[in-house]
Formats: structure tokens, sequence, C-alpha cells
């Protein structure tokens, strides 16, 4: 089941999700900050009770940018980031947005398969964009979210 973050309850478990996702974990703070922008979305995946995975978007004037996206280590590779990507997409078209953009790590190719088959073509790269480790990010948009169907 996908549900909004419910900042109360879900911190402690989002900032937990964090650590095990990436090497540059947002802190609770950042995670707050984030939330009291009023322009990002966070969404948690639940299965059975346990929240597996999260995704974070902001959306500003018809466009959204996918901010963060992860799925507990153990749990990879069972569909749970399409998941993810369908409430991504669904929200936004609800909103009446058009284009989805974000970054990613050059390396990190699970990332890029999944945002490739949700229709998002490699736009351009940013050289050293990362730290810890240094690395290039690659930009990703899909301009046409209307045409996604899974
Ligand atoms: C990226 C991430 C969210 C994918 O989640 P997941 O639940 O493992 O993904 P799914 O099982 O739904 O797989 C969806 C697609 O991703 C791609 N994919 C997933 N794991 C992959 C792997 N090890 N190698 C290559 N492609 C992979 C495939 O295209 C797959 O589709 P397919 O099964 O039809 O081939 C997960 O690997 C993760 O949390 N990574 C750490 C955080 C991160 O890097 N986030 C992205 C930052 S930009």
């Amino acid at each position: 089941m996908l549900r909004e973050m419910i900042p109360e309850t879900d911190m402690d478990c989002v900032a937990e999700m964090e650590t095990l996702c990436f090497s540059d974990p947002w802190t609770p703070e950042m995670i707050l900050d984030s939330l009291h922008t009023g322009l990002d979305t966070w969404l948690i995946l639940e299965e059975e009770g346990e929240a597996s995975g999260y995704c974070v978007f902001r959306t500003i004037a018809g466009e959204a940018e996918l901010l963060r996206i992860g799925v507990r280590p153990p749990l990879r590779g069972l569909g749970y980031g399409k998941k993810l990507m369908e409430g991504v997409v669904e929200n936004s078209r609800k909103n009446g947005v058009t284009a989805i953009a974000l970054e990613v790590r050059e390396g990190n190719t699970p990332a890029r398969s999944l945002y490739k088959s949700y229709g998002f073509k490699e736009e351009c790269i940013r050289s050293d964009y990362y730290r810890d480790p240094k690395e290039d990010a690659v930009i990703m948009w899909n301009r046409e979210i209307s045409n996604i169907y899974h």
C-alpha cells in the first residue's frame, strides 16, 4: 500500500531508510525542512504493515523533481521500486504535472534502468556533481508523463 508520510509517526523510519539507501543520508532536520516547504510529497510503501520503501518529489509550476527514492536493501528486486514510481507518476498526473526530472549517480545501474523503464531519457551529465564518493550525475527527464502506461 502506498500512502503519504505522517511526520509524527514515520520520521524515525524514513530517516532510518535514508541511512540504509544513501551514502549521504538526509537527517531528520533535512526531512522536516522538506516537509515544511509545502512543495514536497513524501510517499511510504507499506507491505504487511512494514515500511519497505519511500520516495519524495517536489512539484513546482507544473513540473516535478524526484528527490529521493529508496527500498530497504533486503527487499530490492521485488518490484517495490516500480510501485513507488507508479505513485510518483499517478500523483503527478493528478496534479496536472506534465514533466518529471531527476538526477542519478552515473554508476547507479539499478536506478537508471528503473527510470528508463518509466520513459525517462538521459539529457545531460553534471561532472563531479556528487561527493562521498565523487561521481558524475546523469540528469534525466520524462516530458510526457501522460504517456506512461505500466
Ligand atoms: C533504485 C531502487 C529504488 C530500485 O528499487 P527495487 O525495488 O529494487 O526495484 P524493482 O524491483 O521495482 O525493479 C524495477 C526495475 O529496476 C531495474 N533494476 C532493479 N534492480 C536492478 C539491478 N540490480 N540491476 C539492473 N537493473 C535493476 C530494472 O529495470 C527493474 O525492472 P525489471 O525487474 O522489469 O527488470 C533500489 O535499488 C534502491 O533503493 N537503491 C538505493 C537508493 C537509490 O539509489 N535510489 C535512487 C537514487 S537516484
